[in-house]
């Protein structure tokens, strides 16, 4: 069943506005563009893309971005500055895991979301399954944090993840030439909380 409560209403309208959001996005944007062979032909998937904050720094460097969330709030604001982007942009509100999206792309990448699903080992699945043949995935979220990076963690199902086991699990469902590179370090008053892009391959 789609969840129905929208976590993201109360911080949709400033999201853009938090300068350390915008450059996190940035860092992991450099980190992506640097590690993948990005063409300008490509399309590819964002998912959890809010506001698209992450779409807009790849924007240029791609044919479309289809900007995937269950937010309404989140992509309304995604909807206002759609004209901004250099590519096509194509919006799909939609939970990832409970729609079967039948989507078939070159690429796929996503920025602080995978902390808020559930079952990991069914995202990489689904993942893989929406890819062209030698597609990529490039996805950046926190480093194991001891769960204090929120202050509410509701609809966060996990406190950072674990490298070793991310890799484990693309491997499983069948990714290659799986990386990780730390794209920036969030200080906040009381802790610093490490983010990764991790980069894979669907097999050619
Ligand atoms: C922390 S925000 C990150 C937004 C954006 N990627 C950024 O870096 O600014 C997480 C986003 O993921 C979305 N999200 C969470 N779970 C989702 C799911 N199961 N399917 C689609 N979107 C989801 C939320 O609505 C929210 O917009």
């Amino acid at each position: 069943m789609e969840q129905n409560k929208d976590l993201f209403e109360h911080k949709s309208k400033n999201w853009d506005m938090n300068s350390i959001r915008v450059r996190n996005a940035k860092e992991i944007s450099d980190v992506i563009l640097n590690n993948i062979d990005i063409n300008p032909s490509m399309e590819i998937v964002d998912f959890g893309a809010g506001t698209g904050l992450l779409s807009y720094f790849i924007a240029k460097h791609v044919s479309k971005i289809i900007a995937i969330d269950n937010s309404p709030s989140m992509l309304e604001e995604f909807r206002a500055k759609q004209s901004e982007f250099a590519c096509e942009t194509d919006i799909i509100k939609a939970d990832i895991m409970k729609n079967d999206l039948k989507l078939s792309v070159d690429g796929i990448i996503s920025s602080m979301t995978m902390h808020h699903i559930e079952d990991i080992e069914a995202l990489f699945l689904k993942l893989f399954n929406m890819l062209h043949k030698g597609g990529f995935i490039a996805i950046a979220d926190l480093d194991s944090e001891d769960g204090t990076f929120h202050s509410d963690n509701e609809g966060v199902y996990h406190y950072g993840f674990d490298r070793k086991m991310l890799t484990n699990i693309a491997k499983e469902a069948g990714f290659i030439n799986i990386n990780f590179e730390t794209a920036n370090v969030i200080e906040k008053p009381h802790a610093k909380f490490s983010v990764f892009t991790m980069t894979a391959q669907k097999n050619v």
